[in-house]
């Protein structure tokens, strides 16, 4: 069965869906690792509460990327997985770390991928006058949020939104498209 990693920084409720969504048979997978770059990163209790692994890699112990990335590379090999799924994840990988996983690491981004790409999406489109918002699932490349988008849900931009209203409108969303997409994405494997 494909063995998934999930990486997080914070709450990981997107994790949380694709853990949900395995063990319940959705995805023909199973989450064997679910890896935070900080140890308050809500999401571990919630792994844990779903009986997943986890594991915390401190990317301020490191005093560089080259580093950081090493030691994740050496906690991959005790878990071995088949794709990692970045969700909620924070940290700018590397060229390096990105090509090594080329074509096996997805990301989910709170935007209508090419636009709006790095932080304050839904500022940045309310700002903008966009009717629509969105968010993204695409394969990662060097280049930040660039890769091949693997799928896509359109949210409507209300007139009273806040950057918080509609980031919380496009969450709900984003729950439905991250285990569509790897469940489809798993077959393709
Ligand atoms: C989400 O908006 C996600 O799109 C972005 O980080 C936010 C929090 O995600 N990458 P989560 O609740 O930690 O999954």
């Amino acid at each position: 069965m494909t063995r998934i990693a999930i990486f997080i920084s914070g709450g990981g409720s997107n994790m949380v869906s694709l853990v949900d969504a395995m063990q319940s048979g959705e995805i023909d997978a199973e989450p064997v690792l679910v890896l935070a770059n900080t140890a308050d990163a809500g999401g571990l209790v919630k792994a844990q509460a779903r009986g997943v692994a986890t594991e915390v890699v401190d990317h301020r112990k490191y005093s560089d990327r080259a580093s950081f990335e090493a030691e994740i590379t050496r906690i991959l090999s005790e878990y071995v997985p088949d794709v990692i799924c970045l969700a909620g994840f924070m940290r700018v990988l590397t060229g390096e770390f990105t090509a090594k996983w080329e074509g096996r690491m997805l990301n989910i981004h709170p935007s209508l991928l090419p636009n709006y790409k790095g932080l304050n999406t839904h500022q940045r489109a309310l700002d903008a006058g966009d009717a629509e918002a969105g968010v993204s699932v695409h394969l990662v490349t060097a280049e930040l949020d660039d890769g091949p988008i693997l799928g896509q849900r359109r949210v409507p931009v209300l007139p009273e939104d806040t950057a918080e209203s509609l980031a919380a409108r496009v969450l709900i969303e984003e729950h439905k498209l991250y285990p569509d997409v790897l469940r489809d994405f798993v077959k393709t494997l």
